[in-house]
């Protein structure tokens, strides 16, 4: 099948170079032309495990291409919208701006019976006043959110977990379901759930699937805060209470809280768009997750503090981690840079390394000191603060070795992740987050 993807970011230069991957003839289409240019010659633009070599590959094919144009989307007979929705600067709700601006550049090139599917992560509400625009194109709009984590993202588009799509009850809905349907015939041979919804319980699938995830993370932090009281360990009530296969032991990782270009602004933009809805009431309690969650970077940087007896002045710190997660070199709103700045803040001599995301976090905060090699960081620290759980932190760095580099023996694990006892062990204070 002929198709374009417009906007070129995570979610779309992912969605290209896998579509092509399973035969479909793809066209790329992004306004930046470095970016353009990156993927034309079969190099992803940012960090994503086995996304290269499926450009590469795409690319090599002939049937993964990228424009800078957006007539080069004509012709295709659906196109896919999935440019961002940033957090409106004054306010929580989304910006819209790229959507409408993808859809105006789009209209002229539709051809009647094309299907544009849309992608994006938008208020409930949104599909509905984008239909007419596109039906006056004599084309069909359907909604079709995009569920993948940054760092899994080919896994989960080739194999996802469920393919959600909101159509409107009439024969040309009806028609472009279709057009999906075979679109994504691969993983739906490969068992992959098919859900056919109208407009607005798909764009609704999005944003409640993010606040439960959300949700499911600040309730687990909200317990460690309760277990640091008590003197209770909360990595074992999170073992204990997921064996329950209602609850499950996945997203149960308490420590410094969620960030990313996801989760956080996208809970915010659903509790504002259920305030216009007159709604605010109902989910209330996602302002209580977004506090919980804030709340635990100020608390890694208050256990880290006492750590030194309550002054970091003049202290060599090391941060273990830049990217908002693991597997992605993505720093936006990432609670690892958050804690690193204010401790600087405070006086402490920050350095900060990362396997991939120090060029990103370089280019959002130049006061903070990046160091590339994991071991040189160590060297001569005062204190080791973990904030994301890469495996070079988390599995290949025994206290053993780290004893040899850092001067101090403290070691804030604000992930979670490592072995006390075995720190412990080698001399060094170890400092969870809701562990004893
Ligand atoms: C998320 C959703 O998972 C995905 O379905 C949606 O499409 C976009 O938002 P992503 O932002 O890539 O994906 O990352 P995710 O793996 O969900 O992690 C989000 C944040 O939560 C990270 O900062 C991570 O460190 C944190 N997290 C995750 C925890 O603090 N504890 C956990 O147990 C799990």
């Amino acid at each position: 099948m002929r198709m374009s993807v417009i906007g070129c970011g995570y979610l779309g230069a992912v969605h290209a170079a896998a579509m092509a991957s399973i035969g479909h003839e793809v066209t790329g289409i992004d306004t930046n032309p470095d970016r353009i240019a990156a993927l034309a010659a079969g190099k992803a633009p940012f960090f994503e495990p086995g996304l290269d070599e499926l450009l590469a590959a795409g690319v090599a094919s002939g049937r993964l291409t990228f424009s800078a144009d957006i007539a080069d989307a004509a012709g295709s007979v659906l196109h896919f919208l999935a440019v961002g929705t940033p957090q409106q600067s004054d306010g929580s709700a989304a910006d819209l701006r790229f959507v409408h601006g993808a859809l105006d550049a789009l209209l002229p090139q539709l051809r009647p019976g094309d299907v544009v599917a849309g992608k994006s992560t938008v208020p409930v509400g949104t599909a509905a006043g984008l239909t007419e625009r596109v039906e006056g194109a004599g084309a069909t709009l359907v909604w079709n959110p995009e569920f993948l984590r940054e760092g899994w993202a080919v896994r989960d588009t080739l194999h996802p977990d469920r393919l959600v799509v909101g159509a409107a009850a009439d024969d040309s809905g009806r028609r472009a379901v279709e057009v999906l349907r075979e679109a994504y015939a691969d993983a739906i041979a490969e068992g992959s759930p098919f859900l056919v919804t109208d407009l607005a319980t798909a764009e609704l699938v999005k944003g409640a699937a993010n606040a439960f995830l959300a949700t499911k993370i600040s309730f687990i932090n909200a317990m460690a805060e309760i277990a640091e009281a008590a003197g209770a360990d909360v990595t074992r009530l999170a073992d204990a209470i997921g064996y329950d296969d209602r609850i499950g032991r996945r997203f149960l990782g308490a420590g410094i809280g969620f960030g990313g270009g996801c989760l956080p602004k996208d809970i915010r933009a659903f509790a504002a768009r259920a305030e216009e809805l007159g709604r605010g009431a109902s989910v209330g309690f996602l302002r209580e997750v977004d506090a919980i969650n804030l709340r635990r970077r100020e608390h890694a940087v208050r256990l880290v503090l006492e750590a030194f007896g309550g002054s970091v002045v003049g202290k060599r710190i090391t941060m273990l981690g830049a990217a908002f997660k693991p597997h992605s070199d993505d720093v936006r709103d990432s609670p690892a840079l958050e804690v690193a700045i204010r401790l600087r803040g405070m006086g402490a001599k920050v350095r900060v390394t990362d396997p991939e995301a120090l060029g990103n976090a370089a280019a959002v905060h130049p006061q903070l000191k990046y160091v590339a090699d994991r071991d040189k960081a160590l060297k001569g620290a005062d204190a080791v603060v973990l904030v994301t759980e890469w495996d070079l932190y988390r599995r290949e760095l025994s206290p053993e070795h780290a004893s040899t580099l850092a001067r101090g023996r403290i070691i804030v694990d604000g992930r979670n992740c490592l072995d006390p006892q075995a720190w412990r062990a080698a001399g060094w204070t170890y400092v969870g987050m809701g562990r004893p």
